[in-house]
């Protein structure tokens, strides 16, 4: 009995057919099943950097010799075969994005997480991993000539990346960074920091928050919404009506630092935020038993069924219908389909606009049927 039902949810929608009345999730299809579209491919990890006790900077290459072409602040999904389940996780580069022979991506471990300690403690050079992407437009806007990067932890990973490109190919723009941290040990690619401020004295400049008291450090506490507005105060003069902000790190400093520059009448469009915590990962809604998604591509009909807490991205993929994607965490907008019949749960954050959610778009990688849908591929 405790076998079967542990095999029922290993194996989820795969086998409901064998287990319940429902019928087998494989799409009933006028026509034959098709394959996922895995759009991936697969890179050597040609070495492994020790950045702080918990963190590591994975290096990549692809074997074939072929560039790796992203923008400084997009990210890449690393895809795990885990316990024979496959596991996607979001890592943003954190590499010089002019670099296109290779990509860093750096990775801190979560305690008890699923993936990141693999990553961290298991994962040695010469391994190979799948990777998708790149994806995400947590991106630098052409022309803009001063950023202020709010980071936390592991936030800084595609902050890095956008200072490490944008310093050395646009001479004018100038760049602040406010980076909190519990202490100076925690602090990834400090010692880089610090020798990229030295390369670019008078354009980049890096103030330290640090929750435990060191010489280092610009303020000592959290990065909080009145931090946030005393470390502006004191980063005023590069400011300009056109400053970007860019937030990357945990949530609850995204939300105070977001709050700091609203009450100080920063527009929404010069605001960038990149989550780290994925939607598809929370259990945000969606119905209580299987539903029915009639999912249309180029006119072909198939009838999906998605499982309790499964996205009808994930019930598609293992139905074997095709819908193209790439991050899976409501990042890019690859798996945008129209929603035409039904109400789903939309995991949040994600990247559709207001007026694609108006014409009635929803990401299949966060999204979740609350009863019976239809939705067509475009
Ligand atoms: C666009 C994007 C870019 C990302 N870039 C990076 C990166 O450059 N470096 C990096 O280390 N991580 C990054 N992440 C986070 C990463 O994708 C994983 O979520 C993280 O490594 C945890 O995975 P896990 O399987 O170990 O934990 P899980 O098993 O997924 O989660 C375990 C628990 O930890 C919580 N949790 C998950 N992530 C975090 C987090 N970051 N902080 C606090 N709690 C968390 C979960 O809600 C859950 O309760 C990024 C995420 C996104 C969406
Ligand atoms: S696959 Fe990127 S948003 Fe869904």
């Amino acid at each position: 009995m405790g076998f079967f039902s542990s095999l029922k949810n290993d194996m989820k929608s795969l086998v409901s057919g064998i287990f319940s009345d429902k019928p087998a999730p494989f799409a009933s299809k006028k026509g034959e099943r098709g394959e996922a579209k895995k759009a991936t491919r697969s890179l050597l990890v040609k070495e492994v950097i020790v950045e702080t006790p918990d963190a590591r900077t994975l290096v990549l290459t692809d074997p074939s010799g072929a560039p790796l072409d992203f923008e400084a602040g997009q990210f890449f999904t690393l895809l795990r075969k885990i316990d024979g389940k496959e596991v996607r996780r979001a890592y943003s580069a954190s590499s010089s994005a002019s670099v296109s022979t290779e990509v860093r991506v750096t990775v801190k471990q979560i305690e008890g997480g699923l993936v990141s300690p693999r990553l961290v403690k298991e994962l040695s050079a010469g391994e190979t991993l799948e990777v998708a992407g790149p994806s995400g437009q947590f991106t630098l806007p052409k022309g803009r000539k001063h950023a202020v990067l709010l980071g936390g932890g592991s936030g800084i990973t595609p902050l890095m990346s956008i200072a490490r490109t944008h310093l050395a190919l646009d001479p004018e723009l100038k760049l602040d960074l406010v980076f909190g941290n519990r202490g100076k040990e925690d602090i990834i690619f400090r010692e880089e920091l610090s020798a990229l401020v030295e390369e670019h004295a008078g354009r980049f400049r890096v103030r330290h928050v640090l929750e435990n008291a060191d010489p280092i450090a610009s303020h000592v506490g959290r990065l909080d919404r009145a931090t946030v507005l005393a470390e502006l105060d004191a980063l005023e003069s590069f400011a300009s009506a056109t400053s970007m902000f860019f937030l990357c790190g945990p949530v609850g400093m995204m939300d105070e630092a977001k709050a700091a520059l609203e009450s100080r009448g920063v527009s929404a469009s010069r605001i960038k935020e990149e989550r780290f915590v994925s939607p598809s990962d929370s259990s945000q809604g969606g119905s209580e038993g299987p539903e029915d998604v009639e999912v249309s591509v180029q006119g072909d009909l198939f009838t999906v069924t998605v499982q309790p807490g499964m996205t009808i991205l994930e019930a598609a993929q293992d139905a074997g219908v095709e819908i193209p994607f790439s991050c899976t965490v409501g990042g890019c907008a690859s798996c945008r389909v129209k929603l035409v019949a039904g109400k789903v749960a939309l995991g949040e954050p994600n990247c559709l606009d207001p007026d694609e959610r108006k014409e009635g778009y929803i990401l299949a990688c966060v999204s979740r049927p609350l009863g019976p849908c239809k939705v067509e591929v475009e």
